[in-house]
């Protein structure tokens, strides 16, 4: 269980003790991951099901090596290699994996509220792994953990979240996850770019990017959504660039120990330059690391038998 469920659908909602539970477990499951043999019994038995409809690389790989690490089978299902191509829907599809009996299914999909729909409709564990521009709860999950294990607390940091914030699922589950661990989090993006009632997710909006980096502790770049037509919000690439990409002399308004992450893919030249996303603040690279760690402790949490992480 995570708080009082047996899926993770959202970060909103979720107790600072709740998402404290989950970041502990991961920093557990990490230990394992760093050791020679990385794999242990805890999930033996367990079938872990990656229904995803949009492409990923890091979520669906790390869901796969999380859910293996455990020793739990790992199936993964691809819709343009599936009969969704022939027009199953996708509550008729996740009847029809149901049947076969996994224990979590784990989905990725273009609609929001994709993986609310079937956990309201099916008997297994569900995990969303992305659904349109709603939730990536264990993204959020993963990038709060990333910001702990460096700063030692999340409570009282200053967070920036820069970009189509509108149309990013990231920056709804930061938002929410930073936010209830005490963090200040402020966005930053053109005004087409940001979403109407930020304020009520919980976020300042700053007047300019370079006001919202000034002392800040971490940044957060995010990627403009192509696929979700975000390219018609801004005059042109080059046109973003000159006011939103990170690049040093921006990142020195920052405080001298900030943190710079991307959830990626990265748009090396727009949201962030080369020399940003591979320079010492850069955590991008240790957010993937972390990922696996992240969703293991989200599989054991919501199907482990043990209260233990066995050994
Ligand atoms: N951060 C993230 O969701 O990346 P993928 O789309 O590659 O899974």
């Amino acid at each position: 269980m995570i708080g009082n469920s047996r899926h993770l659908l959202t970060l909103e909602g979720l107790l600072p003790e709740d998402i404290t539970q989950v970041l502990d477990t991961a920093a557990g499951m990490k230990e394992i991951s760093r050791r020679k043999i990385k794999k242990v019994p805890t999930l033996r038995g367990k079938t872990v099901v990656n229904l995803f409809f949009e492409p990923s690389t890091r979520t669906k790989t790390s869901f796969e090596i999380a859910a293996k690490r455990l020793s739990s089978d790992a199936i993964n299902f691809t819709a343009s290699s599936s009969s969704t191509a022939k027009g199953e829907t996708l509550i008729d599809t996740a009847r029809n994996i149901e049947a076969m009996n996994p224990d979590i299914v784990v989905i990725r999909h273009r609609y929001s509220g994709a993986a609310m729909m079937l956990a309201d409709r099916l008997d297994c564990s569900i995990v969303n792994a992305g659904d349109g521009c709603h939730q990536h709860p264990t993204q959020g999950l993963l990038d709060l953990f990333t910001v702990r294990e460096r700063k030692k607390t999340l409570s009282g940091l200053k967070v920036v979240i820069a970009g189509d914030i509108t149309h990013s699922r990231v920056a709804r589950s930061d938002i929410a996850g930073f936010t209830a661990m005490g963090s200040e989090v402020v966005v930053s993006g053109p005004p087409t770019m940001i979403p109407e009632g930020a304020e009520r997710l919980g976020a300042r909006v700053a007047g300019t990017f370079e006001e919202a980096l000034d002392g800040a502790d971490v940044v957060i770049m995010l990627r403009i959504q192509l696929e979700r037509r975000s390219g018609s919000l801004i005059p042109s690439m080059r046109e973003y660039a000159r006011f939103f990409s990170l690049n040093p002399g921006r990142l020195d308004l920052a405080s001298k120990d900030v943190l710079v992450m991307h959830p990626g893919p990265v748009n090396r030249g727009v949201e962030i330059c080369s020399e940003v996303a591979d320079g010492g603040r850069s955590l991008i690279l240790d957010q993937v690391e972390n990922g696996v760690a992240v969703r293991m402790a989200v599989l054991y949490l919501l199907c482990g038998e043990s209260d233990e992480v066995a050994g």
